[in-house]
């Protein structure tokens, strides 16, 4: 869709397409952002900040005791054991989990809606997949179902992983409420009777969240209570959060109220990261440790990333103002980079279809229609629902 989109730009001109397809964040005249606050300092690291191997296959201990602050925030002490290690960007710790906590052959638990590179994982790891409705009949995370694939799982395999994608859902933009994470632990402490359960909180987009950073971690307060048989493991991309997606850096932070699992977690994965990727690009993770050790760096970031996310604030109240005024069907947006149209699977295509014709170009998703705000300037949301709806009733 992305070549079609440009395609078309070349055919009709720019000013007659609406290409909503590109999912990086893009300044209001359609440039990929990059944060000045994080390329002034990788500019001016020194060679030896870049060019040697990593101190160690797990990555740079700087980096490692940064990325663990600031993914668990207020939290980081009330956790008794945590582990850290460095992954090319946040695909490298998903797919190292997926690896490393199941057999092949086993099932892993993934919401019906989501990153279409979940499936694409498990397949690499030779696993099978099985989905969780995402929502239920009032638009809410659908505990119901969750529970019933969980136990389920749980009773055939001894052992479950879960992907949770929360907050800003990719791709409906939807974050789960405290007492919705509350439901979640609950109920993996109640099936941990029967096995280990491992959650996967895929926080790529967290640093979006139009919360804050302490209100955006708040849930993890939720964790304190894990049961000794489970394990959370978080999955962090410095490709959001810097806004530099080419360094490919990102991590897993894993927290257990039992040491034995963190220590055999980290066993699994220093071979993961040997026998896979070696080690992690230098600069990039001494680009985040450097920042995030400073405060005047930092606070600069924090500043220049929340102009974005009242951006990004802007946009999605175009869209959804207008949608809900034309009676346009989304998922519940809460905050993130993308807002989805809520689509019968059979329509889907016929309604891109009906769409491209009009020179408008949205991405496929799994039960709907994605409109990438993060890439689209407020100009291109204007009207965008209104024509939507028109064309496809
Ligand atoms: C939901 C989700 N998780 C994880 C990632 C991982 O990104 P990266 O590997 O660039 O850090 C992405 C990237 O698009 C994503 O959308």
């Amino acid at each position: 869709m992305v070549k079609k989109a440009q395609d078309a730009k070349i055919k009709y001109g720019e000013e007659n397409v609406i290409d909503v397809t590109l999912g990086a964040l893009c300044t209001e005249d359609g440039r990929l952002t990059i944060f000045d606050s994080v390329s002034e300092v990788y500019k001016n690291l020194g060679n030896m900040d870049i060019a040697p191997y990593a101190e160690s296959f797990i990555g740079d201990r700087d980096f490692l005791k940064e990325m663990k602050s600031w993914v668990l925030g207020q939290y980081e002490y009330k956790f008794i054991n945590v582990g850290a290690l460095a992954t090319p960007g946040g695909s490298g710790s998903v797919s190292s989990t997926f690896k490393n906590i199941l057999d092949p052959g086993q099932t892993v638990l993934i919401p019906n809606i989501g990153w279409v590179s979940y499936k694409i994982m498990a397949i690499e790891h030779d696993l099978k997949v099985e989905t969780y409705e995402l929502f239920d009949e009032n638009d809410e995370f659908n505990i119901k179902d969750f529970k019933e694939k969980a136990t389920r799982i749980m009773k055939a395999q001894g052992k479950v992983l879960s992907v949770i994608n929360d907050p800003c859902h990719n791709p409906t933009g939807y974050s789960m409420s405290n007492s919705q994470w509350k439901d979640i632990v609950d109920l993996m402490n109640d099936l941990s009777k029967d096995g280990n359960f491992v959650l996967l909180n895929d926080i790529a987009y967290i640093d979006y969240s139009v919360r804050g950073y302490n209100e955006s971690r708040k849930y993890m307060e939720n964790f304190i209570d894990l049961s000794p048989k489970n394990l959370v493991i978080f999955s962090f991309s410095c490709s959001k959060t810097l806004t530099e997606y080419g360094l490919r850096v990102g991590g897993s932070v894993f927290i257990s109220n039992e040491k034995k699992n963190i220590d055999e977690y980290m066993t699994a994965n220093e071979f993961t990261c040997r026998g896979i990727w070696s080690n992690i690009p230098k600069g990039g993770m001494k680009l985040f440790s450097k920042i995030q050790s400073d405060k005047i760096l930092k606070d600069k970031l924090i500043e220049e990333r929340d102009s974005y996310i009242k951006l990004l604030e802007k946009r999605s109240k175009i869209f959804l103002e207008e949608a809900r005024e034309v009676g346009l069907e989304v998922y519940p947006y809460k905050e993130g980079f993308f807002i989805t149209l809520k689509m019968e699977s059979e329509k889907i295509k016929e309604n891109l279809e009906k769409l491209n014709k009009e020179n408008i170009y949205p991405i496929e998703v799994a039960h709907g229609i994605r409109i990438a705000i993060c890439g689209s300037s407020v100009k291109k949301l204007k009207g965008l629902a209104k024509k939507i709806k028109n064309i496809i009733s």
